[in-house]
């Protein structure tokens, strides 16, 4: 009896282990985040087409440990029964929860450390005749002893401690800079008088740049210019750019929606503007509706209320206020002393912009 009893519960301690292991293991997957809790889709399909597809999001949302193990199951039961009860925000707020540190997630992979010097930056975009147009800039990303970009944030012995009008961190209101002991504070008028109040408070690092590491959500005019560099939509048909962010700016009710509509409004906008171009072209504008379907569905989200831009990205200036958060003249030094620098040069050398014939690129090997 003893040694049967014994036995029994080694092979059920065995067993129940296992399953809780596999458990533990497939809620931790990313397959489980983004498709059994529908309400992350929309992420779930930007992620897998970044440069972070393998990391888990539990890597960047829990961090390691039993205590954010738990924590996470905790809120994760509270957001369960917000789903069931449909009381959920759409769009989720952005970040969802608490944010991590980038000491916990980012630094567990990337040094602050690496000095990368100059990077060159480019992008194509396509005018309506067709023609393609060039910018590039060298930006001077830095990184070691207190350099460019990087190390101008992330230097040794430099901390910035900044204050937000929410933790969406659109709204910058409130600096401290403290190197080598010494400390300099801006602040935004509104917010020196006491007309605006903060309600984020938060040590600066990478995630207050990149802050869609790993599901960035694009907007249609650099979505379009992207997949036609990679030759995944076609460049020489005569308006397609022009068309096809006509029909990505279109509205559904759905993804199924879509599915059904939007790639008959591409041909629809030849048969009505250009049925020549249709007439030749057909089979190509046809293939590239699907592609078109393709980038509406994974940027926006009709379900969740998601649509072009509700997440912006914070690393330039160009499509959101990005770095100019900080600097600019709205952030005025408490006592003397400058504001944070515009200077571009400061930034990168702009090579050129949306030029035809960009000889510098030319020279650097036909790129
Ligand atoms: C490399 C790190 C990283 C990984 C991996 C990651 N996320 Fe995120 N996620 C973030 C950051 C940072 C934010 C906050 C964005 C902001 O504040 O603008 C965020 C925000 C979110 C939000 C809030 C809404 C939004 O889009 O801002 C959701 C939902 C989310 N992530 C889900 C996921 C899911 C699901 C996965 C896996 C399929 C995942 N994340 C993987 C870093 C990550
Ligand atoms: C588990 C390891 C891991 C973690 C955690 C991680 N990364 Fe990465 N990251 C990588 C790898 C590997 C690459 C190279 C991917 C490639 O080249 O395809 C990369 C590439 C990048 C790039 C260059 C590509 C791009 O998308 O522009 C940036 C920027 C970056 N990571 C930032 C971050 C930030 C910010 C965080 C924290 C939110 C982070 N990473 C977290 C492993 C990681
Ligand atoms: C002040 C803003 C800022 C901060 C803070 C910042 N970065 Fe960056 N980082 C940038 C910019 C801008 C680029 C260039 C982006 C591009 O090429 O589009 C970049 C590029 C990168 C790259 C890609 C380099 C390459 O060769 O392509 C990696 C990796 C990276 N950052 C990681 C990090 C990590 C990790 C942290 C935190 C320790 C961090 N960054 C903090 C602005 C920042
Ligand atoms: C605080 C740093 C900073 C300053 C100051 C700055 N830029 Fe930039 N700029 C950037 C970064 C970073 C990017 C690249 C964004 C990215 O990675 O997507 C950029 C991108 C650009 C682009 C390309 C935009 C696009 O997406 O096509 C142009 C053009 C540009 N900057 C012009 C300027 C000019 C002109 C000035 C001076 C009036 C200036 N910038 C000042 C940081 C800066
Ligand atoms: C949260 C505020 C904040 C944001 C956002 C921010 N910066 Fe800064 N940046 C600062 C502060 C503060 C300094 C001055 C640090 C010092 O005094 O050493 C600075 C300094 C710099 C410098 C050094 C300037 C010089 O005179 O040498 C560069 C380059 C720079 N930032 C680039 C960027 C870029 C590029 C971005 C966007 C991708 C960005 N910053 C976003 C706060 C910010």
């Amino acid at each position: 009896m003893i040694i049967f009893v014994g036995s029994a519960t080694f092979v059920n301690l065995v067993i129940g282990g296992a399953l809780t292991y596999s458990t533990v293991r497939y809620m931790e997957s990313p397959n489980f985040c983004g498709t059994a809790c529908h309400v992350m889709a929309p992420e779930h399909m930007a992620y897998q087409v970044g440069s972070h597809a393998q990391v888990k999001c539990v890597e960047c949302h829990i961090g390691e440990g039993a205590g954010n193990f738990i924590r996470a199951k905790l809120n994760g039961t509270r957001q369960l029964y917000l789903i069931l009860a449909g009381s959920y925000s759409r769009p989720i707020p952005s970040p969802p929860h608490a944010l991590k540190p980038a000491s916990e997630t980012c630094e567990n992979c990337h040094s602050r450390n690496h000095d990368f010097g100059n990077k060159l930056w480019r992008r194509t975009q396509f005018a309506d005749n067709g023609d393609r147009l060039e910018t590039a800039l060298m930006l001077n990303l830095g990184g070691a002893e207190g350099k460019g970009i990087h190390g101008a944030h992330m230097g040794r012995g430099l901390k910035i401690d900044y204050e937000a009008a929410d933790a969406k961190r659109d709204k910058i209101l409130g600096l401290r800079v403290t190197k080598g002991g010494q400390v300099t504070e801006f602040a935004t008028s509104d917010f020196s008088s006491g007309k605006v109040k903060s309600s984020f408070r938060r040590h600066m690092d990478c995630l207050d740049c990149h802050n869609r590491p790993a599901h960035e959500f694009e907007l249609p005019d650099r979505a379009v210019d992207k997949a036609m560099t990679e030759g995944l939509l076609p460049q020489t048909i005569p308006f397609f750019r022009k068309a096809a962010l006509e029909v990505l700016g279109g509205k559904y009710a759905s993804h199924a929606e879509a599915e059904k509509l939007l790639p008959a409004q591409l041909v629809g906008y030849y048969q009505k503007n250009q049925p020549g171009v249709l007439n030749t072209h057909k089979a190509e504008l046809e293939k590239a509706s699907l592609f078109l379907l393709t980038l509406y569905q994974r940027n926006v989200s009709p379900e969740m209320k998601v649509t072009w831009g509700t997440y912006p990205q914070h690393l330039g200036h160009t499509d959101s206020p990005g770095c100019f958060r900080c600097h600019g003249d709205e952030l005025k030094p408490k006592t003397q002393g400058k504001a944070i620098t515009q200077d571009c040069d400061a930034c990168h050398k702009v090579i050129g912009v949306e030029e035809k014939d960009l000889k510098a690129l030319q020279e650097l090997g036909g790129l």
